[in-house]
Order: structure tokens, then sequence, then C-alpha cells
């Protein structure tokens, strides 16, 4: 977009490695200009990924990292404040599902949802935020919980479903707190979407036509950041017109 990075909305992506992070991450860079920081624990997905961008001239740099941990949240802070000062754009993506019959969890099963979902977001929110507060243009967090975080009648999402019922809440909070700082925060609640996440796991078996794009959604998190002035969409719920 021929602007300096001095110039760049800075985009954080986490869980950018795979699925609807990594198209996040594509479409904040090439089509938004962004500087766009990828995040997730595997070096090699990231640097993938990471390369994909760039390869297409998207300026994005991969930072690996637990979001799960305070400390490497805090040194990602640390780092990102120390290279550009500044925040525009926080995407707390990052999640993991494991669809079992309540009996069958177990207890580190989980605190894993919870731990990637609900504390992970916290931590990044926590440590990123005072490099928005003062950012100038563009800030705006955006939490991709899920349409099962309104709609929570499906089986063998207990823990799942009460991890993206916290992002919900956490989210409709946040907001409140940081209006007046002039922080945009938004609840993305998308359905059943065509990624990597389903891999493996036999509870759930869908037709990749007929379920959500994850380039679809990725233009619609690109038009919520963009939407100009004052104007915020504080939640939205997205479902294939026809799913299986
Ligand atoms: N797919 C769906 O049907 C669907 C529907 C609604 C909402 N969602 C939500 O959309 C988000 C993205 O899911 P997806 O479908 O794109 O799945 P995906 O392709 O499996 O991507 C998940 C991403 O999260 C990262 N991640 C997981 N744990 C992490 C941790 N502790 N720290 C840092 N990064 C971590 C993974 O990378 P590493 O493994 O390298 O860390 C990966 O990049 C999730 O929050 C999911 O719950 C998905």
């Amino acid at each position: 977009m021929g602007k300096n990075v001095e110039q760049k909305p800075v985009a954080v992506v986490t869980g950018a490695s795979s699925g609807v992070g990594k198209d996040i991450a594509s479409i904040l860079a090439l089509k938004g200009g962004c500087l766009t920081i990828l995040v997730s624990r595997s070096k090699e997905k990231l640097s993938n990924a990471a390369a994909e961008i760039s390869g297409q001239g998207g300026e994005c740099l991969s930072y690996a990292a637990d979001i799960r941990s305070e400390e490497e949240m805090a040194a990602m802070a640390e780092e990102i404040k120390k290279r550009y000062g500044r925040v525009n754009f926080l995407i707390n993506n990052a999640g993991q599902g494991i669809f079992k019959a309540i009996g069958d969890l177990i207890v580190d099963e989980w605190n894993l949802m919870h731990e990637t979902m609900v504390l992970g977001s916290f931590l990044c929110t926590k440590h990123l935020l005072p490099l928005m507060v003062n950012a100038a243009g563009y800030r705006h967090i955006l939490i991709n919980s899920s349409f099962w975080g309104v709609e929570g009648r499906v089986a063998k999402c207990t823990a799942y479903n009460s991890a993206k019922f916290a992002q919900r809440g956490f989210a409709q909070s946040l907001r409140e707190e940081l209006r007046q700082q002039g922080v945009k925060v938004t609840c993305f609640l998308p359905a059943s979407i065509d990624t990597p996440f389903f891999d493996g796991e036999d509870t759930w078996e869908h037709t990749p036509e007929r379920i959500l794009s994850s380039k679809d959604l990725a233009q619609v998190v690109y038009d919520i950041l963009y939407y100009p002035g004052n104007l915020v969409v504080e939640e939205m719920a997205v479902q294939a017109i026809d799913p299986d």
C-alpha cells in the first residue's frame, strides 16, 4: 500500500499459523496495509504462513509464543513496544476444541480449552492494551468466540462452549471498560468454518462447501475493523446459509 513502517497500522493476530487466523493475518497485511504480527506456538507453521503473506507483498513478522503464558505475553508486548511502540488491531483468535461426553472429558482437556481461549484472550489483551490506548488511528480488539458462544445447545461441547460463552462475557465487559479510551471491542461469533480445526475429530462431519469459508470470514473481519468513525460492531454472529 506504499506506506512506510511508521505509517502502517500494527496488527497482532493470535492463532495466525492456520485456519481463519491465517486468513485474517493475510487480509490485514495485504489489503489493510498492516504490519502484521503472527502469533502461535509452532515456529514452522508460523514461518510458512508468514512466507506465504510476504511472498504476496504483505509485511509481517512471526512471533512464536504460547498465549497461555503470562511471561511470554509480557515479553511479546515488550518486544512489540521496542520495535513499533504501538498496536492498532488485536485479534484474539487462537483456540482449540476437544469434543467429548462429559464423563470422558479430563481436567487437563477442560483446562486446555479455558486456558487457551479465556486466559489467553485476557493475557494478550492485558499486555497489549497499553500499546493500544495511545496509538494513532485504529484501536480495535476483536475476540473470535463462536456461534456456540451464543447458542450452546450442542452435545459433547461442554468445555468448548463454556469457554466460548466466557470469551463473549469477557468481550462485553471489556467493551464497556474501553469505550472512553476510544478502543473498540468486537465479539465475532462464527458457526462451523472449513479449517484444520476439525482434523482428527470424529464427533463432527461437515461438508466443506456447506460450512463457512475462512477466507469469506476474514473479509468480514476486515470490514468490521475498517468501518469508519465512531461506529463499532459490538457482536456479529455468522452462519452458512445451509449448513450440515
Ligand atoms: N473451525 C470452526 O468451525 C470454528 C467455528 C467458530 C469459531 N472458531 C474459532 O476460531 C478460532 C480459530 O480456529 P480455526 O478454525 O482457524 O482453527 P485452527 O486452524 O486449528 O487454528 C488454531 C490456531 O490457534 C493456535 N493456537 C492454539 N493454541 C495456542 C496457544 N496456546 N498459543 C498460541 N496459539 C495457539 C494454533 O497454532 P499452534 O498450534 O501452532 O499454537 C493455530 O494457529 C478458534 O478460537 C476457534 O475456536 C472455529
